[in-house]
């Protein structure tokens, strides 16, 4: 197992990627912290994984609360260990161009998706650097690479996480600590749902996405979970500030 005697904390793991990620890395022989602000589907995702006879604990953490994830963080460490972080909490916002979007919303952007990978960061590199060894799995997206129109807040913040973590690998791989980020494009979890129920006609919207993709589908959440897996383990050992596209090809038409 490639993940075995391991210990993972997963944010934003209740749903969608970060669902995902947990199994799978609870196949893999992880313990796995799973965390989350949805204190109803948290704990579902642990006991699936405990009584599939793997290893789990759930904890509610809202990521953009900096001195409870420094503290849930340092319990963790003490308690069970920690080996691996997946930055993976996230969240979208309703399509409108710059001018036409909240301030309001823009800072809840920024808090969850910028704040939040850095207070994964803050709170683990120090157990991290000081046992001199760590993997830092963050999730971008395609919009940590192009600006997406109507998406410019989100496009900002996933932009603001691949070069972060270019930063958190530049820091701490003296320390025998890597980091990464994943850059998924459009992939099936919830999330999506919520984006696509804006359209006016949703199912058209998904299958018009689906056509720009060479593979013509959309990614699923097992698809994202194997590739932050691969980052995760030891496989990716010389691999560090490193922005994984896993895309189904968009880039390439
Ligand atoms: P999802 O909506 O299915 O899951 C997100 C999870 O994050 C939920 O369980 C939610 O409760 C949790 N969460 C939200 N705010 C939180 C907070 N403040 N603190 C802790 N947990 C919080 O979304 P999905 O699609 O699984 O997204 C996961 C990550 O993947 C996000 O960072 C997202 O931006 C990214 N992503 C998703 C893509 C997609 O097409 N689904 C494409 C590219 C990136």
């Amino acid at each position: 197992m490639r993940l075995e005697d391991e210990t993972a904390l997963i944010t934003g793991a209740a749903s969608g990627i970060g669902k995902a990620t947990s199994l799978r890395f609870a196949e893999e022989g992880a313990e796995v912290i799973v965390t989350d602000i949805n204190s109803d589907e948290g704990p579902k995702i642990a006991d699936e994984i405990d009584e599939a006879g793997g290893d789990a604990t759930f904890y509610e953490l809202d990521v953009t609360d900096a001195d409870r994830f420094d503290e849930l963080v340092a319990d963790v460490y003490d308690e069970h260990g920690l080996d691996i972080l997946v930055n993976n909490a996230g969240t979208g916002h309703p399509s409108a161009y710059v001018e036409e979007t909240d301030t309001s919303m823009r800072d809840f952007v920024m808090d969850v998706n910028i704040k939040g990978v850095w207070n994964g960061c803050h709170a683990a590199l120090p157990h991290l650097k000081e046992q001199g060894s760590g993997s830092i799995v963050n999730v971008g997206s395609l919009a940590s690479i192009f600006g997406l129109p109507k998406q410019a807040a989100y496009s900002l913040s996933k932009g603001a996480v691949l070069n972060f973590t270019r930063a958190v690998a530049a820091e701490a791989g003296p320390k025998g600590v890597r980091a990464n980020t994943v850059c998924p494009g459009f992939t099936d979890t919830p999330l999506l749902d919520q984006f696509l129920a804006a359209a006016d006609d949703p199912e058209e919207a998904r299958q018009k996405l689906r056509e720009d993709y060479p593979l013509k589908r959309l990614g699923e959440p097992e698809e994202i979970a194997n590739c932050i897996l691969f980052l995760a383990s030891d496989e990716a050992s010389w691999v560090t500030g490193h922005g994984l596209v896993v895309d189904g090809g968009y880039r390439t038409s």
